[in-house]
């Protein structure tokens, strides 16, 4: 236990925090790396895994963190996230065909890659149906098209100019409802910044690609109030609530949430449960709604906001209380996953 080196790339606020917390609590030694370095694979030539919470908001991370993580598995070093647990990371085009593949019960998607298919499929198909973009978070992404029309203009787009996966207009959107729901300073200094970002666009955001060539559609399922998250770390499922903005259909991002576990319906839990071992993932937050044959997957994700649970389901659904925090459910399993390792490669 004591000889295994693990390295963890250090960003304030993201997971490493409890991460490093985990660490110093059981006397597990560490070290600290940047991923950005370009030697980071001779950093890490003395470790035996490396713990890296990258995420949608860094673009940088998405030009190299899944080469990087398949670089170092083929290297023999653990990996959290690894490939299996994150290269559909920020991806609902790559999650569509992966979870029509293993089977699990997913809302009906479709995706185009030409206006001509996408514009056939539009001419005979019903509305509603709920607009995507592969990437983004907080139903930023994400929109209710009531028609035809609606549906051809957006194919245009698809196909012209393209979409930016962060808008202004859209993060404007955003604030004005964290303002409507919170009404406090912090809720008002957003918004001015959001007025002020229709105008001074940060550096950064110029080297966000473009979402162009292709177009997703989903189903609608309707009469939906909110979504069930729920997180599976190992053999473990910690669940809540997050219901609707109000006269919206979209719950993530609303920031009303609600972790009385009581309230999620176990038949989703067993759903999340198969889920997550079918896509031998080390941690994934499914979300999930209802339709009229069931709990449906709306998408996934390794990485997700909340810390603290007030408890979790272990793979026997059976319940226990008490306050949990996945990201050290997650340091557990993997510090656990390189002690297993080490006889066998010896
Ligand atoms: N096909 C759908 N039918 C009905 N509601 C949906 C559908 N897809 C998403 N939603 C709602 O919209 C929200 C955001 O959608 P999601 O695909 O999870 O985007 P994001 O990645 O921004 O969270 C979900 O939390 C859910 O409440
Ligand atoms: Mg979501």
């Amino acid at each position: 236990m004591n000889n295994i080196k693990i390295a963890i790339h250090n960003r304030p606020g993201s997971f490493s925090d409890r991460w490093i917390e985990y660490f110093h609590e059981h006397n597990i030694p560490y070290k600290l790396v940047s991923c950005y370095s370009t030697d980071i694979i001779g950093q890490l030539s003395d470790c035996d895994g490396l713990m890296w919470h990258w995420d949608l908001n860094d673009y940088r991370s998405a030009l190299f963190a899944k080469q990087l993580t398949i670089s170092l598995e083929k290297k023999g070093i653990k990996v959290f996230p690894d490939f299996n647990t994150s290269w559909h990371y920020d991806d609902k085009v790559g999650q569509k065909y992966l979870l029509e593949a293993i089977k699990v019960p997913f809302i009906k998607t479709f995706v185009f890659y030409s206006r001509s298919d996408a514009n056939n499929w539009a001419e005979t198909t019903s509305f509603p149906k709920v607009f995507k973009l592969r990437g983004g978070a907080g139903s930023s992404n994400v929109k209710l098209i009531k028609n035809k029309n609606e549906a051809k203009q957006l194919i245009n787009k698809a196909f012209t100019t393209g979409f930016l996966i962060t808008s202004p207009v859209s993060r404007l959107k955003e604030r004005l409802w964290m303002l409507k729901r919170d009404k406090n300073l912090q809720a008002v200094k957003k918004t001015i910044t959001g007025f002020a970002r229709l105008i001074l666009r940060k550096q950064k955001e110029k080297f966000i690609s473009k979402q162009i060539g292709y177009i997703y559609f989903q189903e609608f399922v309707p009469e939906n109030d909110s979504d069930i998250r729920l997180v599976i770390v190992g053999k473990r499922c910690c669940g809540m609530i997050r219901y609707c903005r109000d006269n919206d259909f979209r719950a993530s991002g609303s920031g009303l949430v609600e972790y009385n576990y009581e309230l999620i319906n176990i038949e989703a839990v067993k759903i999340a449960f198969q889920t997550a071992k079918k896509l031998k993932t080390q941690s994934v937050a499914l979300d999930f709604i209802k339709d009229k044959d069931g709990y449906k997957l709306i998408e996934m994700s390794y990485a997700f906001i909340s810390e603290i649970f007030p408890g979790y389901w272990d793979t026997d659904l059976v319940w226990h209380p008490g306050n949990v925090v996945p990201q050290k459910f997650m340091a557990e399993d993997f510090i656990n996953s390189i002690n297993k390792i080490t006889p066998e490669t010896e």
